[in-house]
């Protein structure tokens, strides 16, 4: 398997992105893994003719609002973010009828259409900054209500006005599980995604994006870490930091979505050429706007 995707990536002259909530042997495979910050900036940086995403939908559409002339692949276009879709255009529109002077934020985990209806997309990894950075006062953050209220709070200089959206792998995981890991393992820090809940992130020592627990972890000279985000990032986590123990959510937390990603789905995008994001047409032009605008802010 692996030497015929070596094989296929030649001749496509392609490279695989992977998200660290990918399946491990997909992680393994891939040219670039990283967090949806990272992977959108080497996206915007390649020079192969074609991306294999191995990733939710949305990753794959900002890599073509990037680069609409290199071919997109996505190895399985069902897997698809709900918190993607939890936001409508009439919600958004009804504030800027409010607050003329909005700035609509979007989580880059939202469809291309969504973005198109925004002013700059940000990342778990750079929300803070980029809110900070803007010049207006009134925002609006979309779709996720707990990156949302956690910029929020991070910038209380800005009203920050939010929606409903939610990630259901990270919203529904309990407080209580996160304090009786906390008993199990008192020595231990807690390191959580912005996408939990409120209590959840009420009990942690770090909140930071997956790349961000991950450096977080590697640089603490603790050796005891409870993990609060997708199981994906185990894997990163012990080869990074072999000695040091990682704890995860007794209901361990799963993208079902991302773990239909397999090895034998990227091999037959590669062979095939199935399955490729289509050029978003004129519809894409703002989708991409707020996502060179982000890269631009970030910097
Ligand atoms: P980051 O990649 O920004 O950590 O976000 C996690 C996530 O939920 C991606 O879908
Ligand atoms: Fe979407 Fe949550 Fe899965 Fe990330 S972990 S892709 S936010 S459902």
């Amino acid at each position: 398997m692996q030497e015929e995707i070596l094989k296929w990536k030649k001749e496509r002259d392609a490279v695989i992105l992977a998200h660290y909530y990918a399946p491990l042997e997909v992680q393994e495979q891939a040219d670039y893994i990283g967090d949806s910050f990272y992977l959108s900036r080497v996206a915007a940086g390649l020079s192969c003719r074609t991306i294999v995403f191995a990733g939710v939908r949305f990753m794959g559409e900002s890599a073509k609002l990037l680069n609409p002339s290199k071919t997109v692949l996505l190895p399985e276009p069902g897997a698809d973010c709900p918190m993607a879709h939890m936001v409508s255009r009439e919600e958004i529109e009804e504030v800027r009828r409010t607050f003329p002077d909005v700035t609509v934020v979007c989580y880059i985990n939202s469809t291309a259409e969504v973005k198109s209806w925004c002013d700059v997309s940000v990342t778990s990894a750079n929300a803070v900054k980029i809110v900070r950075k803007l010049p207006g006062h009134n925002i609006l953050f979309v779709p996720d209500q707990n990156l949302g209220r956690f910029v929020a709070q991070q910038v209380p200089e800005k009203n920050v006005m939010l929606v409903k959206g939610f990630c259901p792998v990270h919203h529904f995981i309990k407080a209580e599980e996160v304090q009786m890991l906390k008993r199990l393992h008192p020595e231990a820090e807690v390191l959580a995604h912005p996408e939990c809940g409120i209590e959840v992130l009420s009990l942690a020592d770090y909140i930071g994006s997956t790349s961000g627990i991950i450096d977080y972890a590697s640089a603490s000279p603790k050796q005891q870490f409870i993990i609060v985000t997708e199981s994906g990032v185990r894997w990163m986590l012990e080869k990074r930091n072999p000695g040091k123990c990682f704890y995860f959510p007794e209901r361990e937390p799963v993208c079902a979505d991302m773990k239909k990603i397999t090895l034998e789905k990227i091999l037959h995008v590669l062979k095939t050429g199935e399955n490729e994001v289509e050029d978003p047409g004129p519809e894409g032009v703002q989708a991409a706007k707020t996502l060179e605008r982000m890269l631009e802010l970030a910097r």
